[in-house]
């Protein structure tokens, strides 16, 4: 037990506690952060999902596996031959590895500079004591328990996969997105449950690595949280890739494992019994917020009956002083919406502990952009057609293809479009859809624009540069007002 009291205690250290531990620190709050991850090797390793089998190593893969594609079918068209091309599986692995490590060792660097001292462990909240109102937290490692105390408690400790209980994850044969990140040959046949964010993007890479992907989706349509017209281009351009296939409407009936394969049955959406054999399946059907071992019921901590953290627009638990940020809470599960929480908190914490009112304004999960790193990219920020017409909020759209964009001629990738929403009467911008090239790159002037409440004129009356991808953006706001000049 160490006598030392803490400001502040992070509980997590994935992209919502590391950050804000970091900020916490900034801030000149003494800080600790927990935290129990382990990698394959059984070394602690800070970065929580994000770093370690989430946003990072995904798109290191998707690097290489488009790498690969672009060199195999898509050079031919630019006079480049290129024989013999081969994947090795093991080094574009070990690459996406070492990236990992480099940006974990990384925050463990960050932690040091910034003074937060970082503990390993399993954090488990007790209780509050009722005179000094100081947190005791239990930290378990390998069995060895130390009791650290904190005033303030934030709790981050992110989300696992959901299994499906037909098929619980092995990571032989039915794989979560761990499993997914780390197979070193590629699977001739992948079935992929859930056409999802995950199931689209290590679809993908397996895909362009050669295997022949098999997507089996619950709901009747495609990408149901994207605006519709922008899932109608994305599943009209997956549809012509060579070796995807994507059947939405479907129903699991089991799945079953071999020494050699997987066996799912299901009815499609006409209600035939279909049976698909792969070598490996993934299972991405949605993640649950992860308090395991948190110590709800120790300290009496509120779940709402989904298993997430209740807490307010503040990201205020019902404990006092206990906060929680990122995925173990409502909201979308994006690694920026978790950072922007922890440094919310963090702000909040410091002006609690400096005698100022602690609320100011609440994050606004409406200009929090989405990303699904697939080919052509799909990102968006703000309301779709569909929900402002739920809404009956009258707007104005205007849209521009890339086949229309110099730049995107140059690149070769003319899929796609980009589409600004704006208010009928008002002409602020209400939302931005795309589906296009480096649109994950695009998003980030739009959703500048939404925050700083600009009209669709505002985005007109930029000057963008010649030729480039943001030309798109550009004569889409030109177009709400009908004036779009090469279209
Ligand atoms: P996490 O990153 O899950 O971190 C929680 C940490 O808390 C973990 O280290 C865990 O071990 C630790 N922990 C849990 N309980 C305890 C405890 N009791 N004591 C101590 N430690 C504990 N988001 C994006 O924005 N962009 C992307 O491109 C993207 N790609 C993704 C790809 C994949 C394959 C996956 C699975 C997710 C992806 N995400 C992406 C989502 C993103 O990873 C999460 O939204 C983000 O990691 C959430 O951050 P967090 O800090 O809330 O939780
Ligand atoms: P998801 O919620 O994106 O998709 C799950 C899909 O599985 C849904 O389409 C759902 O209808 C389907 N599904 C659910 N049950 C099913 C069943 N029994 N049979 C068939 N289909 C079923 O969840 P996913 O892909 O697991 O990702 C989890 C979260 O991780 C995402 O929502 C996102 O927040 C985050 N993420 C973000 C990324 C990014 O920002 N680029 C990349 C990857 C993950």
């Amino acid at each position: 037990m160490t006598s030392e009291i803490f400001d502040v205690a992070v509980i997590g250290a994935g992209p919502g506690g590391y950050v804000a531990a970091i900020r916490c620190a900034q801030l000149g709050l003494n800080t600790v952060c927990v935290d129990e991850w382990k990698n394959a090797r059984g070394k602690a390793s800070l970065g929580g999902t994000c770093l370690n089998v989430g946003c990072i190593p995904s798109k290191a893969l998707l690097e290489s596996s488009e790498n690969y594609f672009q060199i195999k079918h898509k050079f031919a068209a630019h006079g480049i031959a290129a024989e013999g091309v081969a994947v090795d599986v093991p080094v574009m692995v070990a690459r996406k590895d070492k990236i990992v490590t480099t940006f974990t060792a990384g925050i463990a660097s960050l932690f040091k500079k910034n003074k937060v001292k970082s503990l390993h462990g399993r954090g488990t909240l007790l209780s509050q004591d009722a005179s000094t109102e100081i947190w005791q937290i239990a930290v378990n490692d390998n069995g060895t328990t130390e009791t650290i105390h904190a005033k303030h408690v934030i709790i981050a400790t992110g989300s696992v996969p959901r299994s499906l209980p037909l098929a619980p994850f092995d990571n032989e044969r039915i794989l979560d997105n761990a499993g997914a990140l780390a197979l070193t040959v590629v699977p001739e046949r992948l079935g992929v449950i859930g056409a999802g964010v995950i199931g689209l993007e290590m679809g993908s890479v397996w895909r362009r690595l050669g295997a022949e992907v098999t997507i089996l989706e619950a709901m009747p349509g495609f990408l149901m949280a994207a605006d519709e017209q922008v899932a109608k281009e994305a599943k009209s351009v997956f549809a012509k890739e060579p070796g995807l296939q994507i059947h939405t409407g479907i129903n699991i009936k089991s799945v079953k494992t071999s020494a050699t394969s997987v066996v799912v049955q299901y009815s499609d959406a006409n209600n035939q019994e279909q049976v698909l054999e792969v070598d490996k399946l993934i299972v991405a059907i949605g993640r649950i917020p992860n308090t395991t071992g948190l110590g709800v019921s120790e300290s009496a901590l509120v779940l709402d009956e989904r298993g997430f953290v209740v807490v307010d627009e503040f990201c205020r638990t019902n404990l006092s002083q206990v906060y929680a940020v990122g995925d173990v809470v409502r909201g979308p599960m994006l690694a920026h919406k978790a950072s922007e929480e922890g440094v919310a908190v963090a702000e909040m914490i410091k002006r609690i502990e400096s005698g100022e009112p602690a609320e100011t304004e609440a994050i606004d999960f409406n200009t929090i952009p989405w990303v699904i790193y697939t080919a052509p990219e799909i990102a968006w920020v703000g309301k779709n057609e569909q929900e402002l017409k739920a809404a009956g909020i009258a707007y104005k759209s205007g849209q521009f293809p890339f086949i229309a964009n110099g730049r995107a001629r140059a690149i070769g990738e003319t899929s796609g479009f980009i589409k600004v929403l704006a208010d009928e009467k008002t002409d602020r911008v209400l939302g931005v859809h795309m589906i296009g090239p480096h649109v994950s790159e695009l998003i980030s002037e739009a959703v500048m624009a939404m925050k700083f409440s600009a009209s669709s004129e505002d985005i007109a009356c930029i000057v963008h540069a010649h030729p480039s991808l943001s030309e798109a953006f550009h004569e889409a706001a030109l177009g709400v007002d009908k004036r779009a000049l090469h279209i």
